[in-house]
């Protein structure tokens, strides 16, 4: 039972799961952002704050950030444990599985898409998520903290955008080959369900970053 709990396969399980888990986060922090460019104006800025007053006091929901958070930090440290492991018993690597040209690439090249990413997470959290915690942001007309003024103002920036444009294209072939393996790993991504789950891994890693992208987008050029 201990030497499980030390194992490979435990690390590369819970690499999986808290992945799996990110994913979900991803498909819900979209729904929320979205919030930003389906409504315009006051409507969308009385919203959207009240929505981020929800998300950060709903003791619901800061168990799931919690959960969040410690599944960023878990994945970040079993991927680079599990990637020096690797490096150490096979130093020249493994020949690559089919599952697609892009999938292939993006296997090969995990560890530098995810650093690309945790560089992302460190900008973004502190752009949005410090300044909503602990910056001296303003109040809407209604009172709350306006982090929907703080969010439409950074992406007045070009360079700003592009970083996020740039960082959802990484994500994207971050997903398309990190959904499907954390199946694999869980042991999901049977004869059966192979087909479905490779199909809706690549239509996941091209959905969410583009809805993702769209946001900075429309809004630096709402702001033009
Ligand atoms: C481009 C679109 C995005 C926008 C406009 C956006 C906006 C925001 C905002 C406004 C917050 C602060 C919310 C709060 O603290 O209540 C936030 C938090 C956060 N964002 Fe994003 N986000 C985007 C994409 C992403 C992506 C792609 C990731 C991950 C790869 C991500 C990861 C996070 C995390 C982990 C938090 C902290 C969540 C929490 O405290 O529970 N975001 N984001």
């Amino acid at each position: 039972m201990n030497s499980y709990f030390s194992s490979t396969l435990f690390r590369k399980t819970l690499a999986a799961l808290s992945g799996l888990f990110l994913v979900i986060f991803l498909i819900g922090h979209l729904i929320g952002n979205l919030q930003l460019i389906l409504l315009s104006g006051e409507a969308a800025q009385k919203q959207f704050n009240e929505y981020a007053l929800f998300m950060t006091t709903n003791p619901a929901v800061k168990i799931l950030s919690i959960v969040t958070y410690t599944s960023i930090i878990l994945h970040i440290l079993l991927t680079i444990i599990l990637v020096l492991q690797s490096k150490q018993a096979r130093p020249i690597g493994y020949a690559v599985e089919g599952g697609g040209e892009n999938s292939a690439w993006a296997s090969r090249n995990m560890a530098l898409l995810g650093s690309l990413l945790l560089v992302f997470i460190i900008l973004h959290m502190k752009s949005f998520w410090y300044e909503m915690h602990w910056g001296a942001i303003g109040n809407d007309p209604s009172g709350n903290k306006d982090l929907y003024t703080v969010t439409v103002v950074a992406f007045q920036n070009i360079w700003y955008t592009a970083f996020y444009v740039f960082s959802m294209i990484i994500l994207g072939f971050h997903l398309s080959h990190g959904i499907g393996s954390g199946f694999q790993t869980i042991g999901l991504k049977t004869r059966k369900y192979l087909e479905p789950i490779e199909k809706t891994a690549i239509l996941f890693s091209i959905l969410i970053p583009s809805a993702f992208a769209s946001i900075p987008i429309i809004l630096y050029l709402q702001s033009l």
